[in-house]
């Protein structure tokens, strides 16, 4: 299962993926981390993993890919970028890190003042899920940048649910109408975890969304805050993330 996770910016994106990712992972299931958020340094961190070499370096790097995706544009052909089906173990090293039945790739990074917009990493990051294949102990878990552009840029395309954060403000229930949409139109399932929710916020934030979408509510947590603010791993159990693993795991959430 290919799962993309999504939100404003701050919603907690990238803190929703590690844990979904680590208690999948403590399960026995097989995760890949695909970290398709070129602006954002800390996910690896809260994995516990190191950041692996941008993907990008492996098709020649981000010159390279955009030559490539321009010439397919003025033949009119399709571009592809790999030649064969993979599997999440045929990730090369040095483009995957892995510890215990947790990989990590990410993407590409914006490393460079002035090095250009991020579309061919957008593009990359659509071909890289459609090309690997999950088998049923597989999970992939994808984390993206802020807003909606991604949708723009196809990447859910080979995903087969998508979750969207929400914290509690206006501009999260403002986007959850946007992201509602654009599913509806992708024809993607798509459900609610609310993060950072708690006491009035809730019913409000339950009032303002569709509520048979919203999945699981999150509340503030300090652990979560204090490793945050420290960039350490997260080593917290959930019970509301249990209970999205165990409603992905068993299909309920499909
Ligand atoms: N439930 C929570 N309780 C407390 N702090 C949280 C919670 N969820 C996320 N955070 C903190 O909020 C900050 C932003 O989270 P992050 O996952 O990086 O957001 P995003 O990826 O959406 O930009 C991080 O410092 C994170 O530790
Ligand atoms: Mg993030």
């Amino acid at each position: 299962m290919k799962i993309l996770v999504c939100g404003k910016g701050g919603s907690g994106k990238s803190t929703v993926t590690a844990l979904l990712a680590k208690s999948v992972a403590d399960k026995g299931c097989n995760v890949l981390v695909v970290d398709s958020d070129e602006s954002n340094f800390g996910l690896h961190r809260q994995l516990g993993l190191e950041l692996p070499d941008d993907f990008m370096n492996f098709l020649g790097g981000k010159k390279t890919l955009i030559e490539k995706m321009m010439a397919a544009m003025k033949s009119g052909e399709k571009t592809e970028l790999f030649e064969e089906n993979w599997s999440i173990a045929d990730i090369p090293e040095p483009y995957v890190v892995t510890k215990g039945n947790i990989s990590l790739v990410s993407v590409g990074k914006i490393h460079d003042f002035g090095e250009g917009c991020a579309c061919p990493m957008g593009a990359l990051a659509r071909h890289f899920l459609k090309n690997i294949e999950t088998g049923a102990k597989d999970f992939v878990f994808v984390d993206t940048e802020a807003g909606v552009e991604h949708f723009g840029r196809g990447v859910e395309e080979g995903c087969d649910l998508i979750l969207m954060v929400l914290d509690p403000s206006y501009e999260s229930i403002k986007l959850s109408e946007k992201v509602a949409e654009l599913c509806d139109r992708a024809g993607k399932k798509l459900y609610f975890v609310f993060n950072k929710v708690n006491g009035d916020g809730r019913t409000a934030m339950l009032g303002a969304v569709e509520e048979e979408r919203v999945l699981s509510i999150i509340p503030p947590n300090e652990e979560l805050f204090q490793a945050g603010l420290e960039g350490r791993e997260f080593e917290v159990i959930l019970p509301e993330i249990e209970f999205i693993v165990s409603s992905l795991i068993s299909g309920k959430a499909s």
